[in-house]
């Protein structure tokens, strides 16, 4: 049994090569490296250079008999940025997801598990948010991803296919070990920001939004830590090879927000550099707070989160962003 991997050089996904690794599962991995990195690679692993849109690549790669489940993370994932170029998102992320999806129909793979996003959710008007709460995704990202979801759904339903989708709260963080973290060039995600900023990597960050409907004006998120994110992952995985749910949907999140300025106060206070932060306008695409309900996962999979502390992913994240930036230095523009 091998488990594919589409876009494990990225973030999420090296960490899920390195947690299947730790558990001595068989991994083959399907990045393009446009935004992933080779260095967080596994040299013992198979590693496929190519576009899971191509279908001689696809077909190629499962080819291999041995590979039972796809757990896909390949995918644009800036919300800001599907706002810009939503047709560039609805090609990465919904077409080439049902190239991929067909692939697998075509080569009888039975189990997919699907990187989805509490963007689906959009304003919802009411919280925590439940994986039955109506989907109302602003943005095109949100809009990219719950178009997969459905095929999902009516795939189980029509073959001999069962497909788990997890929506990914904000994930954070950093493998405690040191062996990855979030590594992209440009961030544009809080934390990476923010830690960026404290590490001098940027000479300031901005706060886009300070009158929003909350307590302190910010916006507030559920943040998750990326490896008990990946925990998820593994029990998903489990849950797929024993159940005969053809289909199912789990929030991944703790049920617990923060808002931007309790982010930026963490990160100042672990790091104990006050930088500079700017204020600025909304940003497009932002709902004011999505948090989760996250019991299902904990109720059905036996999920059981151990870094569920804002400081500790923070402390994960500097962490890593110290070790990465001494191995590739870089300046950005901010
Ligand atoms: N923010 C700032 N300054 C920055 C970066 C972010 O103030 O430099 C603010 C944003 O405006 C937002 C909050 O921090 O209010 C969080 O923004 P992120 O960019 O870190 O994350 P998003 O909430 O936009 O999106 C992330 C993932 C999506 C996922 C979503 C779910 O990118 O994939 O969380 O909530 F869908």
């Amino acid at each position: 049994m091998t488990v594919l991997v589409t876009g494990g050089a990225g973030y999420i996904g090296s960490h899920m090569v390195l947690a299947l690794r730790d558990r001595g599962e068989q991994v083959t991995v399907l990045d393009d490296l446009s935004t992933g990195l080779q260095s967080l690679l596994l040299p013992e692993v198979p590693f496929v250079q190519g576009d899971i849109g191509d279908d001689a690549v696809l077909d190629a790669v499962l080819s291999d008999p041995s590979i039972d489940t796809v757990i896909h993370f390949a995918a644009r994932i800036v919300v800001p940025d599907s706002v810009a170029d939503p047709l560039g998102y609805y090609l990465n992320n919904t077409v080439k997801a049902h190239r991929l999806i067909s692939a697998c129909v075509r080569h009888g793979i039975k189990r997919f598990i699907f990187s989805s996003t509490a963007a689906v959710y959009g304003e919802t008007g009411s919280e925590p948010v439940l994986e039955s709460s109506t989907l109302n995704p602003i943005s095109p990202y949100g809009r990219s991803k719950w178009m997969v979801e459905w095929m999902l759904r009516d795939t189980a339903a029509a073959h001999d296919f069962k497909a788990l989708v997890l929506r990914y709260f904000n994930v954070v963080g950093a493998d405690p070990q040191g062996r990855s973290g979030q590594s992209g060039r440009n961030a544009t995600h809080l934390i990476k920001v923010a830690v960026e900023t404290a590490l001098g990597l940027r000479p300031h960050m901005t706060l886009f939004g300070t009158d929003y409907p909350t307590p302190d004006g910010t916006c507030i998120r559920d943040y998750i830590h990326v490896s008990d994110l990946i925990a998820a992952h593994l029990c998903g995985l489990d849950h797929l090879r024993q159940s005969p749910d053809g289909f199912s949907v789990y929030n991944c999140a703790y049920g617990r927000g923060a808002s931007v300025l309790e982010v930026i106060d963490s990160v100042k206070r672990i790091s104990g550099v006050d930088f500079t932060v700017l204020q600025a306008g909304r940003r497009a695409g932002d709902p004011a707070s999505i948090i989760a309900d996250g019991q299902a996962l904990r109720r059905d999979l036996g999920w059981q989160p151990r870094h569920d502390s804002l400081d500790e992913m923070v402390r994960h994240a500097l962490q890593w962003e110290r070790k990465h930036s001494n191995l590739q230095p870089y300046s950005i523009q901010s």
